[in-house]
């Protein structure tokens, strides 16, 4: 827990230099320096990953795998290297097995629409959490509506902890696939993923997680993690939206009906018969996001080049330091805690509804989230309607958790 000696410690984390890297965070809102606290919905994209689009739209935009021509094999090359550069990142053991999608969206469709038409049937289960974002609820329910299998869920507890002991009651021998996020994005907590992948594999369960989240913040090993699926988005870890990530497993993927329809995902198509490519183009039919993947890889490029031990911990700093002075807030509730957690912090301030309090806070130049933050069931289960969410990045500052304070009870006097 953060203290207040603790203030007067530099941290090692130089979030000066690395905050000059975002032109956008030097703008002002509403008369007031932008303190930008909405890095759970989208994160802001450094000159370099800015630099890396435009530098590939000035100098070599062209389809890939396709011509026969200087500009086509470059953007070829530079496509295929950031699909390398993604699969040493997150080491993965392959590069056929990261496939490029949308986002984590696409890719927990992909695998519901697939595998899971493929593999799931009556009388199996599917295991997901309360915590769960809607993308990794939805497309698992529409699942089991057109399949008959059941969808089973693990509790949360009142500090907003996943219910572990709940989980293994409810896994069994019935249960085809466990499908998780990594940390919630409406409360930053961290879920025991790498304990709930083994324990699933002794059940003959296969495991998805929802990774969207944990990207920006923590450093991914799917080997070590040893799950079958883990989906990311490109936006949420400083890269440019509409790409994303499917990792799999290559036994798995290859086992998998292809998906979506169209050209590059096929070998050999005739009027009888077509027959698909390898992998990964098998799940990548139509032209691919050639730049989000570029963009995507240059964020990568930049978060290994930052010091990754000082920047965890600087983000630990900023959570003990906000946790700290917002509960030092008459009236103000926070939502999540005492269990791991991210750099995010979603709270309630009694007498004010969220929305209202995130619009004041628009008003002083600080961006947050307000309302149920796409996890409705989760809402329930704890009993409210919604929170306010601030979600932290290694470029924010102890500075701006102040203004946060400041702008919490300027609105408080307004709105109660
Ligand atoms: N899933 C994003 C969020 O949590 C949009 O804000």
């Amino acid at each position: 827990m953060y203290r207040e000696t603790e203030s007067q410690i530099k941290p090692m984390f130089d979030f000066t230099k690395v905050r000059a890297d975002f032109p956008i965070l030097s703008q002002s809102v509403n008369g007031n320096p932008l303190v930008y606290f909405d890095n759970g919905a989208t994160a802001q994209k450094p000159r370099q990953v800015i630099d890396a689009i435009s530098q590939y739209y000035q100098t070599t935009n062209s389809n890939v795998h396709r011509g026969a021509h200087y500009l086509s094999d470059k953007a070829t090359q530079l496509f295929e290297d950031s699909r390398t550069t993604v699969q040493k990142y997150i080491n993965a053991k392959d590069r056929v097995e990261v496939l490029w999608t949308r986002g984590t969206t696409e890719s927990i469709n992909l695998v519901a629409q697939t595998w899971g038409v493929d593999n799931v049937s009556k009388n199996d289960e599917i295991i997901i959490s309360t915590l769960e974002h809607h993308s990794n609820i939805v497309p698992w329910q529409i699942l089991c509506e057109r399949t008959g299998a059941t969808l089973r869920v693990i509790d949360v507890k009142e500090n907003g902890e996943l219910d572990f002991e709940h989980f293994k009651t409810i896994l069994n021998s019935k249960t085809k696939l466990v499908a998780v996020g990594h940390i919630s994005n409406a409360l930053g907590v961290i879920n025991p993923i790498k304990a709930m992948t083994a324990l699933a594999h002794q059940r003959g369960a296969i495991v998805l997680i929802d990774g969207a989240q944990a990207m920006p913040h923590l450093k991914i090993d799917v080997q070590d993690l040893d799950c079958d699926f883990y989906a990311f988005s490109g936006h949420k870890m400083f890269g440019p939206m509409g790409i994303g990530v499917l990792y799999g497993k290559k036994n798995i993927l290859e086992s998998m009906s292809p998906w979506q329809a169209g050209g590059e995902m096929i070998e050999k198509v005739t009027f009888e018969c077509t027959t698909y490519n390898q992998l990964p183009y098998k799940f990548e039919a139509g032209t691919p996001n050639v730049s989000g993947a570029i963009g995507l890889a240059a964020a990568v490029d930049y978060l290994a080049s930052l010091e990754r031990i000082a920047m965890v911990e600087y983000e630990e700093h900023l959570l003990d330091y906000a946790t700290s002075k917002l509960s030092q807030i008459d009236g103000l509730e926070i939502i999540g805690r005492d269990c791991p957690k991210a750099s995010v912090i979603s709270f309630e301030v009694k007498g004010c509804h969220s929305q209202d309090l995130g619009m004041m806070l628009d008003q002083q130049g600080i961006a947050v989230r307000t309302g149920h933050h796409c996890a409705m069931p989760l809402m329930s289960a704890l009993g409210i309607s919604g929170t306010v969410r601030a979600s932290l990045s290694f470029y924010n500052t102890t500075e701006e958790i102040d203004l946060l304070c400041k702008g919490i009870e300027k609105a408080k006097t307004l709105l109660i």
